[in-house]
C-alpha cells in the first residue's frame, strides 16, 4: 500500500462536534443544495500545506486543494502571519477609505500581467468578479452580445451562470441574456482531434459563424478558460484562442480570460494560462488561487476600459478589504518567492510522466490532458469512448482510501481532475501516482 511521505506536523486533538452530530446539523439547518463528496463523508478540521486532516487526525494528502484555491498550501506560516497581523490591528473599513494593502495588493499583482493590464478591480468570488467584467465589458463597448464557450464555467450567480454552458450547472430560470456559447473545442470528443494541426483555427470558425448569424454583429465581449475546469481540463487547442480573439476584436469586443483555475503558474510554464496560447487579454479574471482559501478575487484589466465603470458608482462592500488583501499579497509573494510556478512545472512533467504510464497499462483511461499541476484523466469504457462515470466514482473513493483526495469533473464525470496545492514535493507526486495505480488496479480487476 502505498505511504505518505513523513509530515513533521501534527494536528492538536480534535474535541469539536462528531461527525455525525455535523451530518445532523447540516441536514436540519443548511440548504439541500449543498453536496458533498464521497459515499462516507469526510470530515477536515486541520491543515497543514499539502496535507488535510480528518477529525480522528487521519491525514490525506490534498490533490484539490479546496477546488484549486490553495495555491501556496494550507495555513501557510508567512501567510497566516501576515493575516493575523492584519486582523489584529484592523478589519474592515471599505474602499471609501484610503488603506495600503489594497493598493499595494494591485501593484503587485498588475506586476504579473502583460504592460497595460494594470487596473485592478477587487471582489470576493470568481462569480462576482465575472458578472463584473461582462458588465465592464458592455459598458466600455456599449454592445450587449457575449460570447462563451460551451461546457465552460464561470460560476453561479445568475450573470455567471449565464455564461456558464453545463445543464447540471443551470436552473431553469431566466439567465444569460445576450449570451451565446459556441462549440467547445473539445480535442477529445469534438470534430476536430488531435491529430489535426489546424483544429484550432478550425474550432474558431464558429465563433466567427456565431458573431455573423447568431448575434447582432456586434460584440461587447469573449470570454473563455484557457484550460476548462469543471468541464474536465479541456485545453484550448493551438491558435484556437489567436483565432477567435481576432474574431471578436475586429466585431468591436474584447476578450476575457478567465483565469481563476489557470492563474497563480498552475500551468506551470507561464504564470497566467492564456500566455500558453500566445495571446493577450483585455481583461483578467482570478478568484480561487489568488487568495490561498479566502473569499477574494479580482478583474484586471486597461485604465481605458475600466475608466467606463466611472459612469454610474459601481459599489462592493468587502472588495478588497485591509485582511483578504493582506492574505492575497502574501499569498502572491510566496508564489514568487519560492517559486511556486517552478514547482508546478518540474513535478507537473513528473505527474504527467506517471499519467502516461497509467495510460499504457489501464485502457479505460482515454485521454490525459492539462498542464502543470492541473492534470485530467478521462475514464471510458470502450473504443467508442462511453464515459466510465461509474469507475471513475469508485476510483475517486478508493483514492480517499488510500488517503489521496482529488477531484472529479467534466460533464459525464467522468474525468480525474487532480490540482493540490503547488508547494507539494517531488515524493508526494510518487505517492500520488501509486495510490491512483492502486485505485485502478482494484477497480478495473
Ligand atoms: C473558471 C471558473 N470561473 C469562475 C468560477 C466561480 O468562482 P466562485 O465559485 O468563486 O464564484 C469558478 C469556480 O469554480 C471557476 O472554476
Amino acid at each position: 500500500m502505498a505511504k505518505l511521505p513523513n509530515c513533521a506536523y501534527a494536528p492538536p486533538a480534535y474535541d469539536g462536534p462528531s461527525k455525525g452530530e455535523v451530518i445532523k446539523l447540516r441536514s436540519e439547518f443548511l440548504t439541500p443544495a449543498l453536496v458533498t463528496f464521497y459515499r462516507d463523508p469526510i470530515m477536515l478540521v486541520d491543515g497543514h500545506m499539502q496535507y488535510l486532516f480528518d477529525e480522528t487526525g487521519k491525514r490525506y494528502l490534498d490533490g484539490l486543494a479546496g477546488i484549486v484555491s490553495v495555491s501556496a498550501g494550507h495555513c501557510h506560516p508567512r501567510i497566516m502571519q501576515a493575516v493575523n497581523m492584519q486582523n489584529s490591528r484592523l478589519q474592515h473599513t471599505t474602499t471609501i477609505y484610503l488603506h495600503p494593502n489594497i493598493a499595494k495588493f494591485a501593484e503587485k499583482l498588475a506586476s504579473t500581467l502583460p504592460e497595460g493590464l494594470d487596473c485592478v478591480y477587487f471582489t470576493n468570488s470568481g462569480s462576482e468578479a465575472n458578472d463584473l467584467a461582462i458588465l465592464m465589458a458592455r459598458a466600455y463597448t456599449k454592445n450587449y452580445d457575449v460570447i462563451a464557450l460551451r461546457n465552460g464555467y464561470h460560476g453561479g450567480s445568475q450573470g455567471a451562470m449565464g455564461l456558464t454552458a453545463h445543464s447540471s450547472w443551470k436552473y431553469a430560470v431566466p439567465h444569460g441574456f445576450g449570451v451565446h456559447h459556441s462549440v467547445v473545442p473539445d480535442r477529445y470528443r469534438g470534430y476536430f482531434g488531435y491529430d489535426d494541426p489546424e483544429c484550432g483555427a478550425k474550432y474558431a470558425l464558429d465563433v466567427k459563424d456565431l458573431i455573423e448569424r447568431g448575434s447582432s454583429g456586434a460584440i461587447a465581449a469573449f470570454i473563455a478558460e484557457p484550460i476548462q475546469g469543471v468541464g474536465g481540463v479541456i485545453e484550448m487547442p493551438p491558435n484556437y484562442l489567436q483565432h477567435a480573439y481576432k474574431y471578436v476584436r475586429d466585431a468591436g469586443g474584447i476578450c476575457i480570460s478567465d483565469e481563476v483555475q489557470t492563474g497563480f503558474g498552475r500551468t506551470g510554464e507561464h504564470f497566467w494560462g492564456f500566455e500558453n496560447n500566445n495571446v493577450v487579454p483585455d481583461m483578467v479574471v482570478m478568484a480561487k488561487g489568488i487568495g490561498n482559501g479566502c473569499p477574494l478575487a479580482a478583474v484586471v484589466t486597461t485604465k481605458e476600459i475600466a475608466q467606463s465603470m466611472t459612469e454610474a458608482i459601481h459599489f462592493n462592500t468587502f472588495g478588497g478589504n485591509p485582511v483578504s488583501c493582506a492574505q492575497g499579497l502574501a499569498t502572491l509573494e510566496v508564489i514568487l518567492e519560492d517559486d511556486l510556478q517552478g514547482n508546478a512545472k518540474r513535478l507537473g512533467e513528473q505527474l504527467f510522466a506517471g499519467f502516461a504510464d497509467l495510460q499504457n497499462k489501464y485502457a479505460c483511461i482515454g485521454d490525459v490532458r492539462g498542464k502543470g499541476l492541473m492534470g485530467g484523466l478521462e475514464l471510458v469504457e470502450d473504443e467508442d469512448k462511453t464515459p466510465a462515470t461509474q469507475l471513475t466514482a469508485d476510483i475517486f473513493e478508493t483514492c480517499k482510501d488510500l488517503g489521496l483526495l482529488i477531484g472529479k469533473g467534466g460533464y459525464y464525470g467522468n474525468v480525474l481532475r487532480i490540482k493540490p496545492p503547488m508547494c507539494l514535493t517531488k515524493e508526494d507526486i510518487v505517492f500520488m501516482l501509486e495510490v491512483l495505480d492502486e485505485a485502478f488496479a482494484k477497480e478495473t480487476a
